[in-house]
């Protein structure tokens, strides 16, 4: 790579880069068994989703034979983590949390990455000595349903760069960019140094680029950080937290944003750019 040339991460690359990552984390076994009288109902009512359509819009065999190919090339590319957490993630995100009671999450995505540096309550996240992008400090509490502090959180934080790239699944960014757990302190209180993200585009480029290209939907997802919070006695919170008036908040194609998750950035008292957001847990035994 010579300098100055934009390297952009390939949906093969990306696609493939976050098969593997998914495959090396395995399935979370936590909820009850799937049963096969529940496989078989869900799996009939969306096969029978899908000849509705086929009936009601008289698909063709050069559509059937097209979505085919188009299948066999998302897996190809590595791209079914893509597609599932862009088109699906945020109704299971929705029926898993409808009864939570503190703050809101929101999906996960495919770009998480487990065991990154672990940081004190007060520090910037990892980035490059020259990392491009407008710094601003994230100032926040970890809190309980009745608002007491919860020490020693972890906020596991990760997201794109200025360029809307994830350290991981783009080439050329360092391992561990812009990503960090970062621990609250014994008040629950954190402060944390990073960059605006630039919003974030699906690959243009593979079946799933494709697909949005055909039907002419918007690719964009609006800016946004990830973020993990947990502590022992709590249930882990995952969520997203957006910027007010960002680019692509009301034409999400994740359809991941809420009201609740979007912060204001502005000057602080000494012209640094800041913002807060206090996160609520649901304890595990309530
Ligand atoms: C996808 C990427 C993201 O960064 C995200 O937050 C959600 C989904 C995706 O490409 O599927
Ligand atoms: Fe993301």
């Amino acid at each position: 790579m010579s300098a100055g040339i934009e390297v952009s991460p390939t949906a093969l690359a990306s696609g493939n880069a976050a098969t593997e990552r998914f495959r090396e984390r395995g399935v979370r076994r936590g909820d009850p068994p799937t049963s096969p009288r529940r496989i078989s109902e869900i799996v009939n009512e969306v096969l029978h989703g899908i000849h509705d359509a086929i009936r009601r819009h008289k698909v063709t065999y050069t559509e059937y034979q097209a979505v085919k190919d188009w299948l066999i090339s998302v897996g190809e590319n590595g791209e079914w983590p893509l597609f599932m957490d862009v088109f699906l993630e945020h109704v299971v995100e929705e029926v898993a949390h409808e009864h939570r009671q503190g703050s809101q999450g929101t999906i996960e995505g495919p770009y998480y990455l487990p065991g990154q540096k672990t940081l004190p309550s007060h520090s910037a996240l990892p980035m490059r000595e020259d990392e491009r992008g407008t710094r601003f400090v994230f100032t926040g509490q970890v809190l309980g349903l009745e608002g007491e502090p919860v020490p020693f959180a972890r906020l596991d934080l990760w997201h794109a760069d200025n360029d809307g790239y994830y350290s991981g699944f783009a080439p050329g960014i360092p391992e561990g960019n812009l990503r960090g757990v970062i621990v609250t302190d014994e008040h629950g209180k954190f402060a944390i140094t990073t960059i605006l993200p630039a919003p974030y585009q699906i690959p243009t480029d593979g079946a799933v680029g494709a697909l949005i290209r055909s039907a002419e939907w918007s690719p964009w997802r609006p800016a946004h950080l990830h973020l993990i919070v947990s502590k022992l006695g709590y249930f882990p919170l995952t969520t997203q937290l957006y910027f007010r008036d960002g680019q692509w908040l009301d034409n999400d194609i994740a359809q991941a944003t809420k009201p609740e998750l979007i912060l204001d950035v502005a000057p602080n008292p000494v012209g640094v750019l800041e913002t807060h957001y206090d996160f609520t847990l649901d304890p595990v035994q309530p």
